[in-house]
């Protein structure tokens, strides 16, 4: 998948202008503050239908402008030009068209445009909380499985009923008879959208497993075994992984065993006024020669194993939907050392469209691929260079 062309306006700092990309590697060059990290939120917006960095929309629209707008022409893998365009304007209105076709449901938008996006946060894959891997994996299968994204927002849109009607309780608002019986009927509901979280958790991290510890022996040149491995909440499901997860397939059994499980604690949970146990709170292990990276993990390791893990994403998207997402790096390099580096430049170019960002000239120095398209961003102003300067 490739952005061969762009019309940006009104976006953050950028002024008006189009582009036609290289469809291998563009290298966005300009010092701090210039524009870089906007410019690639602007190609990358409409991959998830928001920020990837959590901004408001109406924090995107130019301070001076109250309406902003989007137009990206995307090579798909079949060859057909897809034309994606959104706009946003002050008032919170949203408009996302494809192919001239408005989309109204976030769904139908997710995967269209498919993209992957390291930043110097992406270390919280392994450094951070356990959402940030719930997240990493809840998208990436999300994008491979339709039915997982549904099972994943029922999950969610059922567990805030859960939610409300605990705190409910615990104020006393709602009696614990009828309570209860409700609460019984909520875990029955979420059984049934947890054994799909559950198994496409455990799916996941073992396709990835394999890709991502060949990324992470390419990246290091080093053979230290590496592993993402799915800890869930659920007591049954670990259970059920660790003895035969052959048995997750079985939809009754591991439906009606999550659903006991959750109402074991129902006394506890309505004690305490809030949900105790569940795939809301699963984590994945990322593990290195046996060492458990989120914990034990250097500045260095866990950097190369997050690396490792977002670029195996894009080989499992390729395995399953035979798809090559768009890569950004915004402002990595120079986090890693110059081997390291240069190693990851070759591998992701190889196969994918890239947009590499960067303030530091020498980070990309004494590279030249095929079809480099050079862009120096100037106070919001980006032009194409085509000699190195
Ligand atoms: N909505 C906006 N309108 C205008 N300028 C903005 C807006 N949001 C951010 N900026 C400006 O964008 C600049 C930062 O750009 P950024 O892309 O982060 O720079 P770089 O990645 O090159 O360091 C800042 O000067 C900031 O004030
Ligand atoms: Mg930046």
């Amino acid at each position: 998948m490739r952005i061969v062309s762009a019309t940006i306006s009104s976006f953050r700092n950028l002024q008006e202008d189009s582009f036609e990309f290289s469809p291998r590697v563009n290298i966005v060059l300009g010092r701090n503050g210039m524009g870089k990290t906007n410019f690639l939120e602007a190609l990358n917006f409409f991959a998830l239908g928001r920020s990837h960095q959590g901004s408001k929309i109406e924090e995107m629209i130019a301070f001076a402008g109250d309406s902003l707008h989007v137009r990206l022409e995307v090579e798909e893998e079949s060859g057909h030009l897809l034309q994606c365009e959104f706009g946003l304007d002050n008032n919170g209105g949203r408009r996302f068209r494809l192919d001239g076709e408005p989309v109204t449901r976030r769904t139908d938008l997710v995967g269209r445009l498919s993209t992957v996006f390291f930043n110097p946060d992406s270390i919280a894959l392994v450094r951070g909380g356990p959402s940030h891997r719930r997240q990493f994996v809840d998208q990436s299968q999300a994008e491979i499985d339709p039915l997982y994204l549904a099972g994943l927002t029922a999950f969610n849109r059922t567990l805030k009923q859960k939610k409300g009607l605990l705190r409910d309780m615990k104020r006393r608002l709602v009696g614990n008879g009828k309570g209860k019986d409700e609460l019984l009927a909520w875990n029955k509901e979420l059984a049934t959208y947890a054994a799909v979280i559950c198994r496409g958790r455990h799916q996941y991290a073992r396709q990835i497993s394999p890709f991502a510890a060949d990324s992470h022996q390419q990246l290091t040149d080093n053979d230290s075994k590496f592993d993402f491995v799915y800890h869930s909440n659920l007591k049954t499901v670990q259970n059920i992984i660790c003895e035969d997860s052959e048995k997750l397939s079985n939809k009754m059994e591991i439906e009606a065993e999550i659903s006991s499980e959750l109402n074991y604690i129902i006394e506890d949970e309505i004690q305490r006024g809030r949900p105790l146990l569940g795939p809301q709170f699963d984590d994945f292990e990322v593990r290195l020669s046996g060492l458990d990276l989120r914990v034990f993990g250097s500045q260095g390791e866990t950097r190369t194993a997050a690396v490792s893990l977002i670029l195996a994403r894009g080989d499992v998207l390729f395995e399953r939907r035979k798809i090559r997402p768009v890569l950004f790096f915004d402002d990595i390099f120079s986090e890693l050392d110059r081997e390291r580096s240069q190693r990851l430049q070759k591998m992701a170019s190889r196969l994918h469209q890239v947009f590499i960002a960067t303030a530091r000239q020498d980070d990309v120095e004494g590279w030249h691929p095929d079809q480099r398209k050079i862009w120096r961003v100037s106070d919001g102003r980006i032009s194409e260079i085509t000699q190195e300067s």
